[in-house]
Parts: C-alpha cells; structure tokens; sequence
C-alpha cells in the first residue's frame, strides 16, 4: 500500500534520492536563453524533499555549463554530486570547486545519455591518481559501475569509499524475469559490494513504476533520478514530482 503524504512526512528514513536536474539545462540550451534556471529547480527539488542535488558536467557542455555547478553548489542547502568525466579537464574544475561528491562516469560525445558503467577493471592505473586527488582535497569519489562483483572490487581496490550502481538494464529490462534476473545482479552486487567496504548508491532509468525495488534493495544508500522526474515535472512542478518519487521510493512493491 502506498503511503499518505503524512506518513510519508513522518518517515524520512529510507534511501536518499539525489535529483539529477540536467534536464532543465537541456531545455535552456535548446533555445540559448536564460531560463529556465537549473538553481530554481535544484531549489525546488529540495523543497520537494531531495537530499542532494546531481548534475553532470560534460565534456561538450550540451546541457549544464561551469556557471550552473558554481552557482547550484553555492544555492543548495544540500549536496551537490557532480559527475565527471575522468579527464584532466574535469579534475581541475573539481580540484577549484571542491563539491562535497562526485561521481565518475564514462563519457562518449555522441552518447545520448551514460550508456554503460566504468571500466574500472584494468583501468585501475589511470583512475587510481585521479580518484587519490580528489580525495585529498575533501571529495567524497564515487565510481558509476556495472553491477558486476569485479567492478565491485576493482573500485574497492582504488580505496573509494563510494560507487552508484548502473540500473539502466534493470529499467530497460522486457517481461518480468528479465527484470528479475537485472534485478537479482543488483542484488547480488549490492551485497557483494557492501561486503568489501563499499557505500552502494544506485541510478539510471529509474522511474515511479520500477523504483521500488532498487529503492528496498538491502544497504541501498541513495538513488540519484533525473530524466523520469524532470519529464514529470513538466505536468505536475518538481516539488510535486520530487514528492511522487520519494513516495515510489518509500513503496518496495511499485
Ligand atoms: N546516475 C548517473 C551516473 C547518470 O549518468 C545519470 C544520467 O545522467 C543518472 C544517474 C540519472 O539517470 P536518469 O536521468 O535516467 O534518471
């Protein structure tokens, strides 16, 4: 059974969801104005109730620009996770910033969103320096990986205290054993990774319909949402949007 609004009020508890709002700089950019205004709706997201705030900075800055992550992480009054690619360019920008949390992501141009995990498994010499950086400076590091146990230890091995496990296939998953089967992988992965040390966060694809069972997933820390929310929002205001998916979050059998 779905919570009411006032149970929900009375329990916070439960994973954290970090609302990913590049979308809204998607948008901006299509037309190259100002608005709308990517702080505006990482101050409604909080209203709403989001613990954190993500955004991705990318390489060809198609949606968020450097001024947006300054502006948003000096707005909020929760965390900004940025995520990055592992370029030097990028390292730099965070090494200035210095953000509470990123989180490292692979990167093609021509990818229309994330498609897959890091390869952190035989890559290990190029993001270990990167991640030990970042981590002297006071960011919290988080790799975003496949749900596969030698990612799992691969990033274990680079002492991160952090990774986000790729969903994309759980959501993208036809027929119900498909799902259960992506499902399963998460599971076995969560547990696997919480195993050697790891905080184990979540994110790709995750919709109001499919987040309930990542969201009740054993040492599930936090979720990190855009493209389903911000699509909503566009209907309902992200307060309200942000609100449904702390509700979906909150209800395992949505
Ligand atoms: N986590 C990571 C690492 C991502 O790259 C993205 C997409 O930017 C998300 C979470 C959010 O995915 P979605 O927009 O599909 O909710």
């Amino acid at each position: 059974m779905k919570p009411t609004l006032a149970e929900f009020a009375r329990d916070r508890a439960g994973v954290r969801l970090g609302v990913n709002i590049d979308h809204v700089a998607t948008l901006r950019q299509a037309r190259r104005t100002t608005y709308p205004d990517p702080v505006e709706a990482a101050l409604a997201a909080e209203r709403g109730g989001a613990q954190g705030i993500t955004v991705h900075l990318r390489e060809d800055r198609r949606h968020i620009q450097d001024h947006d992550v300054e502006r948003i992480h000096r707005g909020i009054a929760t965390r900004l996770n940025l995520e990055m690619a592992a370029t030097e360019e990028m390292t730099a920008f965070v090494l200035r910033l210095r953000p509470p949390a990123v989180c490292i992501v692979p990167e093609n141009r021509e990818e229309l969103t994330t498609e897959g995990g890091l390869a952190v498994a035989g890559h290990e010499m190029a993001l270990g320096p990167i991640c030990k950086r970042l981590a002297e400076a006071g960011v919290e590091v988080s790799l975003f990986i496949d749900p596969e146990p030698s990612e799992l230890d691969a990033a274990a091995s680079l002492g991160v205290p952090v990774v986000e496990l790729h969903t994309g296939a759980y959501a993208g998953a036809a027929g119900s054993e498909a799902k259960a089967e992506e499902l399963e992988r998460i599971r076995t992965a969560a547990v696997h990774g919480s195993g050697v040390g790891l905080q184990i966060n979540g994110g790709h694809g995750l919709t109001i319909d499919n987040v309930g069972p990542i969201a009740a997933l054993p040492g599930m820390v936090e979720l990190n949402i855009g493209h389903s929310i911000v699509s909503r929002a566009v209907f309902v205001g992200m307060e309200a949007a942000v609100r449904e998916m702390l509700i979906a979050c909150r209800t395992e059998t949505s």
